[in-house]
């Protein structure tokens, strides 16, 4: 079977790397790729805007599988066009991905489906919102309803800074993003990643990660697109995410299809670990970045095969997942700026061996020099027997990268190296 992988970054760089050593997997090709992707696949020229451009493409090459990676071509309703051609897709369609592109959606369907999550209210006129905070205590948090590239989420300390928030995303600091606003209750707890695979009908639980929001070490600055993750998560122990499959995870995928409105893909909820159990943060409808290059480092299945199984709505029939029990952990180097205006154009040097594997995240080639071309570049995933190893080999190969342009977090994992060590 020949598959066309949809994006650019370090997700797909590992889906890529994984989808090659899949059995079933003839020819791979990504469209735009990038100079880490082009070592796995042959990169294609292709408009993901222009469906139709996409379903010729398939058609002309035999693509038996197109694998979504990133949110936005999913909103947009690439994965409607090719079913709609009758080419198998892995991903949601734009109705479904609404559990990512609208927080509001989202927060309501936990409400019709009893699902744990916090308090909210959704608001499109300001001064309506703005007379609503008072109902919440503080912190509250305020969020755009749309897509944001992970920046829409405001949790004010104070009334003041709640309603500076409101009003700067109706006044449109955040696009048409703003043009609805959810004010949530704070919640206490730990975070984790919790992943699931389903074609509309079947759910089987895909794996659990961490990751590091905030740019600096210690977990200060500004919240970023992820600076590292790790996976397993061990907090998210097999009572809860039995629990989690049971209360928030299968109810979902169950409301969704009664309602006419299937989800198909992969599930990701973000979750926080309350003294009350656990609850629904958000839903993303795409595998995380970086959370994806943890998981596909344990993963051992064959990809290909079980991500057509979704497609073609037969996951009951599938193997089930497997995993190695070792811990993986990724260190992103993003460009210096990040998550402001990132350098581009520094020069990266990789090293010739290194006991990790190098995703490109954010990369291009520049006469022949391999550069920096986002905020996120690479992501340096090391694996191990715990998470103490699988950090200093993910380190031991940062070390090794050339980068002056660069930078990373030093404690990636902190938590569960701690945990180790028993502190
Ligand atoms: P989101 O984009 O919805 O995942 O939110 C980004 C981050 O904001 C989350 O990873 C949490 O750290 C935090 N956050 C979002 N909603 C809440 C909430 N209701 N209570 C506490 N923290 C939250
Ligand atoms: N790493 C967070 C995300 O992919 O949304």
């Amino acid at each position: 079977m020949n598959i066309l992988l949809i994006g650019s970054g370090g997700r797909e760089h590992a889906l890529a790397w994984k989808l090659t050593q899949s059995p079933s997997c003839d020819t791979l090709y990504a469209a735009p790729g990038n100079p880490g992707i082009a070592e796995e696949a042959t990169l294609v020229a292709l408009d993901v805007m222009d469906h139709a451009a996409v379903i010729a493409f398939c058609a002309d090459k035999l693509v038996g599988l197109v694998v979504i990676g990133p949110e936005a071509p999913l909103v947009d309703g690439l994965g409607d066009s090719l079913r709609a051609a009758g080419v198998p897709v892995f991903g949601p369609n734009a109705k479904a991905a609404q559990l990512e592109g609208s927080k509001g959606f989202t927060k309501d369907l936990c409400t019709r489906a009893n699902i744990p999550t916090a308090g909210y209210a959704r608001h499109t006129d300001k001064a309506a919102a703005l007379a609503d905070l008072a109902r919440f205590g503080l912190p509250v948090v305020i969020k755009a309803d749309g897509l944001a590239a992970g920046k829409g989420v405001i949790i004010a300390e104070t009334a003041a800074d709640a309603a500076a928030a409101i009003e700067d995303m109706f006044d449109g600091s955040f696009g048409d993003a703003g043009a609805e606003v959810v004010i949530e209750e704070f919640m206490v707890g730990e975070e984790a990643s919790f992943f699931a695979l389903t074609d509309g009908k079947s759910v089987v639980a895909f794996g659990s990660a961490q990751d590091h929001k905030r740019v600096g070490d210690g977990d200060v600055g500004p919240n970023t697109g992820g600076m590292g993750a790790y996976s397993p998560a061990p907090v998210l122990t097999p009572e809860l995410e039995a629990r989690v499959m049971r209360e928030i995870v299968e109810p979902t995928v169950a409301a969704m299809a009664a309602e006419g409105n299937p989800y198909s893909g992969v599930l990701y909820a973000g979750l926080m670990l309350t003294d009350q159990g656990p609850k629904l943060i958000e839903y993303n409808a795409r595998f995380g970045d970086p959370e994806c290059q943890v998981l596909m480092s344990r993963f051992e299945g064959d990809l290909a095969a079980l991500l057509l199984a979704i497609a073609q709505e037969r996951l009951a029939e599938a193997e089930a997942p497997r995993f190695s029990d070792d811990t993986a952990l990724t260190v992103v180097m993003a460009a210096k700026g990040y998550p402001g205006t990132p350098e581009k154009g520094g020069a990266i040097t990789l090293p010739a061996q290194a006991d990790a594997k190098i995703f490109h995240a954010g990369t291009a080639m520049k006469d022949g020099q391999l550069v920096a071309n986002g905020g996120r570049v690479l992501n340096v995933t090391g694996r191990g027997k715990t998470a103490t190893e699988a950090q200093a080999k993910a380190y031991a190969a940062v070390d090794a990268i050339v980068f002056p342009s660069g930078f990373c977090r030093r404690d990636i994992g902190w938590r569960e190296v701690a945990r180790e060590r028993g502190a």
